[in-house]
């Protein structure tokens, strides 16, 4: 198995590795507006045996504060793996593989949306617990599901920041 960057070969490929892994095409719809926005700042595949098995998206996020101050970093997601593949590793390969990534760039912080169990294991953490929120979460719904991994705490506000994710995954505005 090796983990490479997306090329524009392996569309139809990832396409259907997202539809099998979630059973539904958001996620699929939300990868290529990401790319037709051309915010798909890094997008890797897991590969065997000349196969595309699984899949990884960052994408550019951005947090501020009451006090007009921008921070900018990546959001995680989505990650999939087809579904005969899956528990062996593929997906953790992927997560480090792009974080390592991310980090050695000088990303400041990577947000995602997500069962806290899974991703706790790769540094993220709620991110409430940075007084960080989520500006689609106006009902503190989300509190747990929202993460963060910060790479460098000195280039964060230390207060309140609300976040934003590429408005693609909201797919009613693309
Ligand atoms: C989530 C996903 C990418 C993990 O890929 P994978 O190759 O199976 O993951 P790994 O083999 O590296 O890790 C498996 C571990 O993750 C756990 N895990 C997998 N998905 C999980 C989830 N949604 N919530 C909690 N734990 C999860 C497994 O229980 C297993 O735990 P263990 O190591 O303690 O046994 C894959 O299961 C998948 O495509 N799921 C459907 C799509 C999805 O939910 N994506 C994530 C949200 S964007």
């Amino acid at each position: 198995m090796q983990i490479r960057p997306f090329d524009a070969d392996d569309t139809a490929a990832v396409s259907h590795v997202l539809d099998a892994a979630f059973g539904r095409s958001v996620e699929r719809q939300i990868v290529i507006a990401l790319r037709a926005a051309d915010a798909d700042t890094l997008e890797l595949v897991a590969e065997l045996d000349g196969r595309v098995i699984g899949e990884i998206m960052f994408s550019p996020a951005s947090g501020h504060t009451a006090a007009g101050e921008e921070v900018f970093g990546l959001a995680l997601g989505p990650v999939a793996v087809l579904p005969e593949f899956a528990k062996r590793g593929i997906g953790s390969a992927l997560i480090e593989a792009g974080l390592g990534f991310i980090r050695q760039l000088g990303v400041p912080f990577c947000i995602l949306l997500a069962d806290p169990d899974f991703y706790q294991r790769f540094g993220f953490q709620p991110a409430s617990r940075n007084q960080w929120i989520w500006d689609g979460d106006t009902e503190g719904k989300f509190t747990e599901a929202f993460q963060i991994r910060v790479f460098q705490p000195d280039a964060l506000p230390d207060m309140q920041v609300t976040a934003s994710f590429h408005p693609a995954f909201d797919l009613d505005s693309v």
